[in-house]
């Protein structure tokens, strides 16, 4: 009924982000990780020449719904934090920001891209086994669970 009245939502499309959407990226990780970071801690991140950060819209919609952000180093980058807002999950937002996140650092001269994510976060584990990133190394007892500590998988996909 909903959709009859309002229509259809148009499909999520990535744009670059910086210092600007620190406070729109605050509240999606803090409803994503038990860790949150501040808008000031995101606005410093985001500031920085090493950052590299994508958003998702909807259409040219100017509500951010999910964003991804890496720090690069060379010819090397790491994903420091991927989110969509639980509201807009499993309508492939998180799959079109990766894909985007890394034609842009393929772009701008990365060849090597790693993340690291905890062993028991299926959602996050199957997105990226579908981008393609495989195993380069493991931290036991990494992530702090009240039930008991995980191991971090460290991941690794090399970009062209
Ligand atoms: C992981 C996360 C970013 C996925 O975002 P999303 O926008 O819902 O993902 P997409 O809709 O683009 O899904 C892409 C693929 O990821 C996988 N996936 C996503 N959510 C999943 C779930 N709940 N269970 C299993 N697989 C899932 C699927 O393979 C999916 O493809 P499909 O829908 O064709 O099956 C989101 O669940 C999230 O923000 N989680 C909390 C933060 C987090 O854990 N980040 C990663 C830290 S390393």
């Amino acid at each position: 009924m909903f959709q009859m009245l309002f229509g259809r939502r148009r499909p999520l499309v990535a744009r670059q982000i910086g210092s600007a959407e620190a406070g729109a990226c605050a509240p999606i990780h803090a409803a994503s990780f038990a860790h949150h970071w501040s808008e000031a801690e995101f606005e410093s991140l985001l500031a920085s020449s090493a950052c590299v950060a994508d958003g998702a819209y909807e259409g040219g919609g100017a509500t951010l719904h999910g964003f991804v952000l890496s720090r690069r180093a060379g010819d090397e980058a790491e994903i420091l934090a991927i989110a969509t807002a639980p509201g807009q999950r499993r309508r492939g937002g998180a799959r079109m920001l990766l894909a985007r996140h890394m034609r842009r650092l393929a772009d701008m001269g990365v060849a090597r891209l790693f993340l690291e994510v905890a062993e028991d976060n299926q959602a996050a584990l199957a997105l990226y086994r579908r981008a393609g990133f495989t195993e380069a190394g493991r931290r036991k007892g990494y992530y702090p669970r009240p039930e008991g500590p995980v191991t971090a998988l460290i991941l690794k996909r090399d970009l062209d």
